[in-house]
């Protein structure tokens, strides 16, 4: 029997650097074929729920996904599956559905030049018109954080710049729409892959190595506030405000443009004026968004709000 026939081969597997692995073992479903009017239905529901858009060279990589969560319910049609999650009041099914299919990886210190920029040339013109202003609150979003490896490098790199961090009212406002992530985050427990790229310094300062494992310390957390928000769920988002910096990273990249338009725009108004918002560093919002200021620094870019 090839490997492809084998009924209880793995056919995929959902991966995260910080090593959350989910191995997806496919029983009869394997061999069942996703037509494209059920991907097609899959699809639509999903880029209307969440702004993520899957093209067709992606329909392998949902099917084995559904197909995965198909044999753990004992569901054998796709169209069945669908309507369940679609009509499931509780929304439990598709918060089961988003964590199979959202794209998690994620790694501390994740492009230095960018995280430079914020804690040497950003962070240090907000806390410098926030003293004029005695204003000693400081929020930052890290939205669509994965498993907690942004926001908590934005949590180390503010205590070593502001020594005396504890006079401050700092909160690092941390989300994602899948629960799992978050569940993976708030424990704060990682292996050395994802820390891959974090200075030496800062693993000896702010993480406690037991046995093979690293546990970010409770200062660290004690900066972070995480709960689940869908980008798209516009009644949430309006309720995000008065932002100084936005981190929303390698997150609308999975977006159709209309979705990115969108969640842009609350980004807009979550800010305060002159609020700065870091997108990842291959990311653009030309065609997206003309309501920013593009700020050239030292160490790389970011958009203002004027
Ligand atoms: C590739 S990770 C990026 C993590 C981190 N920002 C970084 O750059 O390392 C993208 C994250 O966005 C989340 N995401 C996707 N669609 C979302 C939505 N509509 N609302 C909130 N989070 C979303 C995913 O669940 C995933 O954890």
């Amino acid at each position: 029997m090839s490997p492809m026939n084998s009924p209880n081969q793995s056919i995929a597997a959902k991966t995260t650097p910080s090593g959350a692995i989910h191995t997806l073992s496919t029983g009869a479903l394997e061999q069942q074929a996703l037509k494209t009017e059920d991907f097609v239905l899959f699809r639509d529901f999903i880029h209307e729920k969440t702004g993520m858009f899957f093209a067709e060279n992606k329909m392998y990589l949902v099917k084995n996904r559904l197909a995965n969560r198909m044999s753990q319910l004992g569901i054998k049609s796709y169209k069945d599956y669908f309507y369940m999650v679609k009509y499931d009041t509780s929304g439990n099914e598709f918060n089961a559905l988003i964590n199979l299919l959202t794209t998690n990886e994620t790694s501390f210190f994740r492009n230095m030049p960018q995280l430079l920029a914020f804690s040497d040339e950003v962070l240090p013109v907000v806390l410098k018109s926030k003293a004029a202003a005695n204003n000693r609150n400081l929020r930052i979003w890290s939205a669509g954080c994965s498993t907690g490896e942004e926001p908590y490098t934005l949590s180390m790199m503010i205590q070593e710049k502001i020594p005396d961090y504890a006079k401050y009212n700092i909160e690092i406002i941390a989300n994602d729409i899948a629960e799992s992530v978050l569940q993976a985050a708030r424990k704060g427990i990682y292996h050395e892959l994802t820390l891959r790229t974090t200075p030496q310094n800062y693993i000896d300062k702010y993480f406690t190595k037991k046995g093979n494992v690293y546990h970010i310390n409770d200062n660290v957390k004690k900066l972070v506030k995480f709960s689940q928000i869908n980008l798209l769920d516009q009644t949430k988002m309006s309720l995000m405000r008065d932002m100084d910096i936005v981190f929303c990273r390698n997150v609308t990249i999975y977006f159709s443009e209309d979705a990115k338009k969108k969640v842009v725009k609350s980004f807009y108004s979550s800010l305060v004026k002159g609020g700065y918002y870091f997108i990842g560093h291959a990311e653009s919002l030309h065609g997206i968004s003309k309501a920013f200021k593009l700020v050239y620094l030292k160490n790389g870019l970011v958009y203002q709000k004027e």
